[in-house]
């Protein structure tokens, strides 16, 4: 099976591509991404050799186009993901995840192309904390930020183009991941890297704020299972039953690294910040069979922790510059 992986140099994309490597052998790896600086060339560095890298943007039908032509699957994961970064300028957000997902669409749909999309469950908005439910795949779209919404409406095109023009698309929208190779702009990376640089945590707003954490690996076997086993215009939701909220992480990762647990500081809270998230999953695990292997969210993130930990090389020359930017916008209070 020949697979375009767009967006694969990236967090998610490049866990894809290793675990692939490892787990399927049939298939044959073409990385499309932009590298942006959200992209780390050096953690597909290893296995340059038993894959394609191609440097372009999903947004440029010339570059899009012969490569979904040769493709019997592209997985979609490019995008700009950062919602900080898309309230300080929301315009490559714009671009790339709604021009490029249509850029991608009109090549899928001219060369008859299987499509995965990778979307969040950012797009359904938000929850008290006290709120009973959970999203499902029912839930209305309700974004709240630059980021969510470009994504909301990606997914939208993918929809559209389902039933008016009858692609094989499938999307799956998954809650926060967490494991190695996410950059350090990201709230569990920023925070080991703080402690492992003698910088105090960072946390926003009154740090009450949930999250639903799955590690990495889960995710990329979830869209496996959706490539494999999904129906064709269906999303499926993607989550570990893994709430916890900002404050207990960070404390961990204090106690984890030797430090008092209370040894942070709050920081201006971000706009428009959503409260909890929270995915029912049950779709995929029924209908699809699939499971998460890390139930246990202490020994992820230990795990996590120890990556960070021993390979310094990969982010320590980015630390100072993401910092810094940080500390452009964000004051912390007393
Ligand atoms: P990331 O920011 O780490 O990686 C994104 C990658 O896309 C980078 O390699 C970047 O260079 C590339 N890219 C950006 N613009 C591009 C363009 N125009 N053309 C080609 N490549 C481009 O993001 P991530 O955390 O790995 O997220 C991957 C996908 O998963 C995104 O679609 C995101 O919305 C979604 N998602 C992320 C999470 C999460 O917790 N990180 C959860 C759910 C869904
Ligand atoms: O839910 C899926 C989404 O998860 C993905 O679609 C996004 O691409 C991904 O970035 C992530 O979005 P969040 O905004 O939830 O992740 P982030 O790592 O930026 O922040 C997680 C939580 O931690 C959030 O409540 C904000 C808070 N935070 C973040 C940072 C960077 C802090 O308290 N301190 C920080 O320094």
């Amino acid at each position: 099976m020949r697979v375009l992986v767009t967006g694969g140099a990236g967090f998610i994309g490049a866990n894809f591509v290793l675990r692939t490597l490892a787990t399927r052998p049939d298939a044959q790896l073409t990385v499309l991404d932009k590298f942006t600086y959200a992209a780390n060339p050096s953690t597909l560095q290893p296995v340059a050799d038993r894959i394609r890298v191609v440097r372009g943007d999903i947004a440029d039908a010339a570059t899009v186009d012969p490569l979904v032509a040769e493709s019997d699957l592209v997985v979609n994961f490019a995008a700009e993901s950062h919602n900080d970064n898309s309230l300080a300028d929301p315009s490559a957000f714009v671009q790339t995840n709604l021009v490029g997902t249509y850029t991608l669409l009109e090549a899928v749909r001219r060369h008859d192309v299987r499509l995965h999309h990778i979307s969040t469950d950012e797009v359904y908005g938000d929850l008290d904390l006290d709120d009973p439910t959970r999203f499902t795949e029912e839930t209305a779209y309700n974004p709240s930020s630059p980021y969510s919404s470009t994504k909301a409406g990606s997914d939208m095109l993918v929809r559209a183009w389902v039933r008016s023009f009858g692609i094989a698309a499938t999307i799956s929208n998954c809650s926060n991941n967490y494991g190695p190779y996410q950059h350090i702009e990201k709230f569990i990376p920023r925070q080991i890297t703080n402690v492992l640089t003698g910088v105090r945590p960072k946390l926003y707003g009154d740090g009450r704020n949930v999250r639903d954490w799955i590690h990495v690996d889960d995710h990329n076997d979830a869209v496996w299972a959706v490539v494999d086993r999904g129906r064709i215009g269906e999303t499926y939701l993607i989550g570990a039953d893994g709430e916890v909220d900002n404050r207990t992480v960070v404390e961990a990762i204090l106690t984890a690294l030797g430090q008092p647990a209370d040894a942070f500081d709050f920081v201006t809270d971000r706009a428009g910040h959503d409260r909890r998230y929270a995915i029912d999953s049950h779709r995929l695990r029924t209908e699809l069979g699939w499971r998460p292997a890390y139930t246990d969210f202490a020994s992820g993130l230990a795990a996590t922790i120890a990556w960070y930990r021993e390979n310094r090389d990969w982010w320590a020359p980015h630390k100072e510059g993401v910092e810094a930017a940080y500390a452009r916008t964000q004051q912390i209070l007393d």
